[in-house]
């Protein structure tokens, strides 16, 4: 829980903490006090690690004043504060509070916050939710026994508690159960998490919706009748029945915004849910981590989740989870076999590792022949070629409409999601021209396979404003990160995605 509270000293909470510059830290005023209060308990920790407020740099005492701890934490130059860093500290802060056992944290709200309130509420909030997410699903009590989370964070206020504050915590609050919806279903292992999970997973948003969120489910009968052979042939050699979800998130009917001005924007999240790689089977070490080929869907139905509590009235949202198991069976897809695709286009598949694009092509031409949308945005765990480029905390942005390019990434610096565009290199289509069919579905050059992989699905797109981002590195960390990035399901894209949302621009 957060509380915001009029300032009072001693506050309440176990560990205090208190931000610190690097340009002020001689000068800081509160810091000042706090050393009188524990007889230069302070400066002397300074001294000993040569503390100097740099980012992500901390100190702390124990047993202080009324406190188990004071927490010094470092946010580097005044000049280059963002509320984005102290999101990424706050969670930082809350490891560092686990591991001392704390049980609440309380701060003052500092003048170097400025005054973009919502901004701030809503990342003190994110930060101090994420940071403190773990999947613990399949840990026995026994195991978890021990840990302790924080449970209250207390923030305080010189003068009156500005509402857009306390506003912008609950929306934070919102924003991060969405997130961990997304992290949760990434990290569920693909034992658990089926195209059938995936469906009940959009009902119940649907339901809590309130009339919000409407759910329409395609069966592999009505996907075949409807020609999705490509999306239909990776899903072939599993047990389990491919499902095409659609999710659609009506405006609130009282809204005033001119109908003809609102937009229609369809996201599609890549959904196999577990990628063995078919009868291109991929090798053991590479199918480790392959319950996560479902992150662009689980990122989709976080946003949805978030849908059922916000009020965005500028944009018509729908979304698309194609969502099937890539396997090998006697029923599979074999090298060399040929699929036909919604709209028509004959796809060789030279290889069943590149089964997100057959998935994507369908639900793409879907999305434009029947839905229709102003813009269609694709996430998906696409590529290892996206990986190799980027590394793997940097999404691949691709797209055929500068207008939209600008606009996802103004969004995803503003929410520090760390993205960069890629071309959509027309002259390499020729790589994917098939001897016998339309279109083969690799490259086959060995180089640039984020672009031969995005290229490809733009195929499938006629005529529309669509984006395409390559998140196979984003969407899954190998590390805990001080910041909101979790180890695993990472939840990438949510933020950037609703922060396109809210705005009309
Ligand atoms: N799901 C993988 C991509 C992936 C790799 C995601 C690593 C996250 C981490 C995708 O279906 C795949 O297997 N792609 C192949 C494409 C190749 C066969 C053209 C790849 O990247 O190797
Ligand atoms: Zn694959
Ligand atoms: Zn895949």
């Amino acid at each position: 829980m957060i509380y915001t509270e009029k300032k009072a000293y001693p506050s309440k909470g176990n560990t205090l903490l208190h931000f610190v510059n690097e340009d002020s830290l001689k000068t800081d005023l509160f810091l000042n006090q706090l050393n009188k209060l524990v007889n230069n308990r302070i400066n002397r920790q300074i001294e000993l690690h040569n503390f100097k407020g740099n980012i992500n740099e901390y100190i702390y005492v124990e047993g202080a004043d009324a406190y188990e701890h004071i927490i010094i934490y470092g946010l580097g130059k005044s000049k280059e504060f963002t509320s984005i860093k102290l999101r990424d500290a706050v969670a930082h802060i809350t490891q560092i509070g686990q591991s001392f056992k704390s049980m609440s944290l309380s701060l003052f709200y500092l003048p170097l916050f400025g005054k973009e309130y919502f901004d701030v509420g809503k990342n003190i909030s994110l930060g101090y939710e994420l940071g403190q997410y773990s999947f613990d699903k399949f840990k026995s009590k026994e195991e978890i026994k021990d840990k302790k989370i924080i449970k209250e964070l207390y923030i305080y206020f010189e003068n009156d508690i500005p509402d857009t504050f306390n506003k912008g915590v609950k929306f934070g609050e919102t924003l991060a159960k969405g997130i961990s919806l997304t992290r949760n279903l990434v990290n569920e292992p693909a034992s658990h998490v089926h195209p059938e999970t995936l469906v009940k997973e959009a009902f119940a948003i649907e339901k809590k919706s309130d009339g919000k969120v409407t759910v329409e489910i395609l069966d592999k009968d009505e996907c075949e009748r409807l020609g999705m052979g490509s999306f239909l042939g990776v899903a072939q050699g599993s047990d389990r029945e491919a499902k095409f979800i659609i999710l659609k998130y009506n405006r609130n009917s009282n809204d005033k915004t001119q109908i003809s001005k609102v937009k229609k924007i369809c996201l599609v999240g890549k959904s196999i849910t577990f990628d063995s790689g078919g009868l291109s089977l991929k090798p053991s070490k590479s199918m480790e981590t392959m319950k996560m080929d479902m992150a662009g869907g689980a990122t989709v139905l976080g946003i949805f989740d978030i849908l059922t509590k916000s009020d965005i009235t500028s944009y018509e949202v729908w979304g698309i989870l194609p969502a099937c198991e890539n396997m090998p069976s006697g029923r599979a897809l074999r090298p060399g076999d040929v699929v036909k695709g919604l709209n028509g286009k004959t796809i060789e598949v030279l290889n069943t590792d590149a089964e997100g694009r057959l998935a994507l092509a369908d639900a793409v031409a879907y999305a434009e022949k029947h839905i229709k949308p102003d813009l269609i945005i694709d996430l998906a765990t696409l590529t290892g070629a996206c990986m190799v480029a980027l590394g793997p905390d940097i999404a691949g942005l691709f797209g055929n409409d500068r207008l939209a390019i600008k606009q996802f990434l103004h969004h995803a610096k503003k929410e520090g999601e760390e993205v960069w565009e890629l071309p959509l290199y027309k002259p390499y289509l020729k790589t994917l021209k098939s001897d016998i069919a339309d279109i083969k579905n690799i490259g086959g050059t060995g180089y640039g396979g984020a672009i031969s992989g995005a290229l490809f699905i733009g195929e499938f797109v006629k005529k529309t404003p669509w984006l395409h981002i390559d998140i196979a590195g984003p969407a899954y960390g190998s590390h805990n990160t001080k910041s909101i990035i979790s180890k695993n399901g990472t939840g990438w894209g949510v933020l950037s995605i609703i922060s396109l949302l809210s705005t009309n621009t």
